[in-house]
């Protein structure tokens, strides 16, 4: 006889990777991470971006001051790369607690990166120093040469780039972010424990066909591209597997409507309100439920050398029905929610 399990206790999870905007947007999404996460790191890819440890102490208190009455939510702010990014300001944000990581955009990889890295040998000396003070180095690992076929980004970057880097900064601790391919999860695997990768609910749940091979679904587009079904497999088999090197990070990214449904739109799903619940789901469907925890809560606080959260959340298999869109005050209206109208299996209790 199996036992469906129904009901399941784990450390609060940490969200590594998370764009929560600014202004009103960040009012309207923020709680919906403050309450299912203990902490998360936030994305810098602001216009302008949180370049400096001064840009980013002005950010972390705007978040601080959209957080709902009475969380203990903690946001980990990251440093934007740039070409010109001072080693001395990048080491004296770290050393005060301003900064957990330093984020790499390629330039005009995606959403908001167009002040990016043009030249990987101008931030050689940003990462010398992060590696001799033991900072963690964040990527958007996507090779933008136009020669290179968008499915296959992730590998060249890979191939041309980080591959080397690893050997180069043996002691440099290195996040590829939003894994996407089967290649990009075997790699973080054999590279480990120097290089970690987050995982995203959307890459464990859509394939490339849901995105377009049935009616062209605008909110499905993100960076990096949603691949093939085996993909998505090998990526489901690597977050379940329980290895340290793989963390939870849901890349939520919140666009305005106007923005995503267009004859040019964003990349970027807003996927925090039904989030921990999806990767509850995968979990289930995949019979690793007993290994959620490692994975959201467990395996990104080691790679990062934080302490788990000591809080738990519950999640329970009651279903509910996600809201299609979430307001927003102001010009920006509405954001579209990713699995919007649908039923949603897990609920967090509470
Ligand atoms: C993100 C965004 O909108 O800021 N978009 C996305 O498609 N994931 C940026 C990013 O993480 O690439
Ligand atoms: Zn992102």
């Amino acid at each position: 006889m199996t036992v469906m399990t129904t009901r399941i206790t784990i450390r609060k999870p940490d969200d590594w990777h998370l764009h929560v905007r600014d202004g009103e947007m960040l009012k309207a999404v923020l709680p919906f991470t403050a309450k299912n996460f203990g902490r998360a790191i936030l994305m810098p890819n602001l216009i302008p971006p949180v370049r400096t440890t001064a840009d980013c102490i002005a950010y972390r208190q705007r978040v601080m001051a959209a957080l709902p009455q009475g969380s203990n939510f903690k946001p980990l702010m990251t440093c934007y790369l740039t070409d010109d990014t001072d080693p001395d300001d990048v080491e004296r944000g770290f050393r005060d607690g301003v900064f957990t990581g330093v984020k790499l955009y390629p330039a005009n990889a995606t959403t908001n990166s167009a002040a990016g890295v043009t030249d990987y040998n101008k931030v050689m000396r940003v990462l010398e120093r992060m590696e001799k003070i033991d900072m963690p180095f964040l990527m958007h690992g996507e090779d933008t040469d136009p020669e290179v076929d968008i499915f296959d980004r992730e590998k060249a970057f890979i191939d041309r780039y980080l591959s080397k880097w690893i050997r180069q900064f043996p002691k440099l601790r290195f996040i590829l972010e939003h894994l996407s391919s089967k290649d990009g999860a075997d790699y973080v695997k054999s590279a480990a424990p120097q290089v970690g990768g987050t995982i995203t609910a959307y890459h464990m749940m859509l394939t490339r066909n849901d995105w377009f091979g049935h009616g062209l679904k605008p909110y499905m587009y993100v960076m990096p591209v949603i691949k093939t079904a085996r993909d998505r497999t090998a990526l489901r088999k690597a977050a379940t597997s329980g290895e340290a090197c793989y963390f939870l990070g849901t890349d939520s990214a919140p666009h305005p409507y106007a923005r995503k449904v267009s004859t040019n739109g964003v990349p970027g799903m807003f996927n925090a309100p039904v989030a921990i619940e999806t990767y509850a789901q995968v979990f289930e469907e995949e019979g690793a439920l007993d290994r959620l925890e490692a994975f959201a809560s467990l395996n990104g606080p080691k790679h990062y050398r934080l302490p788990p959260n000591d809080e738990t959340i519950t999640l329970e298999k009651t279903s509910w029905t996600a809201p299609e869109e979430v307001k927003v005050a102001g010009p920006d209206e509405r954001a579209l929610v990713y699995r919007g109208g649908e039923t949603i299996a897990w609920k967090v209790a509470g």
